[in-house]
């Protein structure tokens, strides 16, 4: 699009805005795509175009758009106490529920809930407690922390040296060195020839066993996982994974963390992946559909004995050092409550169990096409990987380049998904019908076929 199509508010925003995971020099040149309004599944456009929201918003929009239970709770809560804060022993009751309810929910058995507004801020909570805890318990030199390559944990400084995406890395200086990166728990593209997943599973722990073993076990803390990683490109982990990196972590009183920010709360067919994937986690991370989206709020929880540690060494301090100003947001927490309540009464991870098959049926459809290396998923989040030659799992010499044009495809076809490098990711309001499902899925052969001629056309198939 040349410069004089972009309309008015296109110009002001390239001259007011930086924008977040934006290639700044190509964003100048088309403009942005203005979103005005939504309501169940579907986003409408500043040219009155309609879409279907197959990422509900960034994972975060559960129950669509337009949800007029949360936006009561949010007015109510607006109405009565706008602002309040937990610092110095205040509190208000939307943020005892809320904890209540995390701590009913979880399998895991859990002591207590930190607030933050963000995914980055509860992870970069978690960084911050487990060493804490580690000091409070005499054990200084306990502070490295495990992630995986191509697991997303967040931007702030502590949290994007957890990502394992060089994206996040390069030219900020980054990672930080108390981070270490572990293989990928991908088994199209890691595995070696004719290994089961169960075999890769297993080969996963050992590595990761041998890593502890050469940094020495009292030096690492934790490893931080996401049950089914997101933003890293939709990755299931193989079969029996965590069941193999548990007894390495118990074996090394290594704490596992669970970044359940995109997995909780229904996504994968169980309230949490940690219940999906079978794990054991000391604490964990909460945001996105904590509250539908609709507010920022995110809750670190952490199990009795981190809890305990934690509160006694603040009590030998004249308090706990780390709060956020907007952390347990009375407005975020009645959301919060409201979501958790509707998310039972509907019996939305019912619901999800019950699409997810269609869902996943459509995705792998998809897979028989000459651009598709792999398509993968779980409950009602997926991946579509395009590949010049999927049998080789071979990547694009240009990366992002396909996958962007598949979006921009789907775009035009009114389907709004997100290009993770050339891995489609797919991530609906888990409130889709089965029509809706249809709806994303129906362009899908066009839009790849058009993908294909162009990628073909451009000298990307080599
Ligand atoms: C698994 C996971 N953890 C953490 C984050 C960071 O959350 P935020 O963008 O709210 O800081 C994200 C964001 O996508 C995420 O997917």
């Amino acid at each position: 699009m040349a410069h004089d199509t972009l309309s008015n508010a296109q110009m002001r925003d390239i001259a007011a805005l930086i924008h977040p995971y934006t290639n700044p020099a190509a964003h100048g040149r088309t403009g942005a795509h203005m979103i005005e309004s939504g309501e169940g599944v579907f986003v409408t456009d500043g040219d009155g175009k309609r879409y279907v929201e197959g990422m509900a918003g960034l994972w975060c929009c559960g129950l669509g758009f337009g949800d007029g239970e949360l936006i009561a709770a949010a007015q109510e809560q607006l109405a009565r106490l706008p602002y309040y804060h937990l610092f110095g022993g205040r509190t208000h009751e939307p943020a005892i529920e809320l904890a209540e309810r995390l701590k009913d929910l979880f399998p895991e058995p859990m002591g207590k809930v930190f607030y933050g507004s963000s995914g980055s801020e509860a992870n970069d909570t978690q960084v911050k407690l487990i060493w804490y805890m580690n000091n409070a318990l005499g054990r200084p030199e306990k502070k490295k922390i495990v992630s995986r390559k191509r697991g997303y944990h967040g931007v702030t400084l502590a949290t994007a040296s957890l990502t394992g995406l060089p994206l996040n890395h390069g030219s900020f200086d980054l990672p930080f060195d108390f981070v270490r990166h572990t293989r990928c728990p991908h088994h199209w593209r890691e595995a070696h020839a004719g290994e089961t997943e169960r075999e890769f599973s297993a080969r996963l722990a050992a590595e990761l066993d041998a890593m502890i073993e050469a940094e020495g076990p009292e030096t690492v803390a934790a490893f931080i996982a996401e049950p089914v990683m997101g933003a890293g490109g939709v990755i299931v982990p193989p079969e029996g994974y965590f069941a193999a990196i548990q007894p390495v972590l118990d074996r090394h009183d290594v704490a596992l963390i669970a970044d359940e920010v995109i997995c909780g709360f229904g996504r994968t067919g169980n309230w949490f992946g940690t219940e999906t994937m079978g794990m054991r986690p000391a604490s964990a991370s909460f945001a996105k559909q904590m509250t539908g989206g609709y507010v920022p709020l995110s809750a670190v929880a952490v199990n009795p004995a981190m809890a305990e540690a934690i509160e006694a060494e603040a009590s030998r301090h004249p308090a706990l050092g780390h709060g956020f100003t907007y952390g347990g947001h009375p407005l975020g927490c009645a959301v919060g409550v409201a979501a958790i309540d509707i998310y039972r009464r509907r019996d939305i991870v019912g619901h999800v169990r019950r699409i997810a098959p269609l869902f996943q049926q459509r995705l792998r459809e998809a897979a028989d096409h000459p651009l598709v290396g792999e398509a993968r998923g779980i409950g009602l989040i997926g991946g579509l990987e395009l590949s010049p030659d999927p049998a080789r799992a071979a990547t694009f010499a240009a990366p992002g380049k396909v996958g962007a044009r598949l979006a921009q495809e789907l775009l035009d076809h009114g389907v709004i998904l997100r290009a993770i490098g050339d891995t489609l990711a797919f991530c609906p309001p888990m409130i889709i019908t089965e029509d809706e499902v249809e709806m994303i899925f129906a362009p899908m052969q066009a839009a790849l076929d058009a993908t294909h001629a162009w990628a073909k056309a451009e000298g990307h198939l080599g």
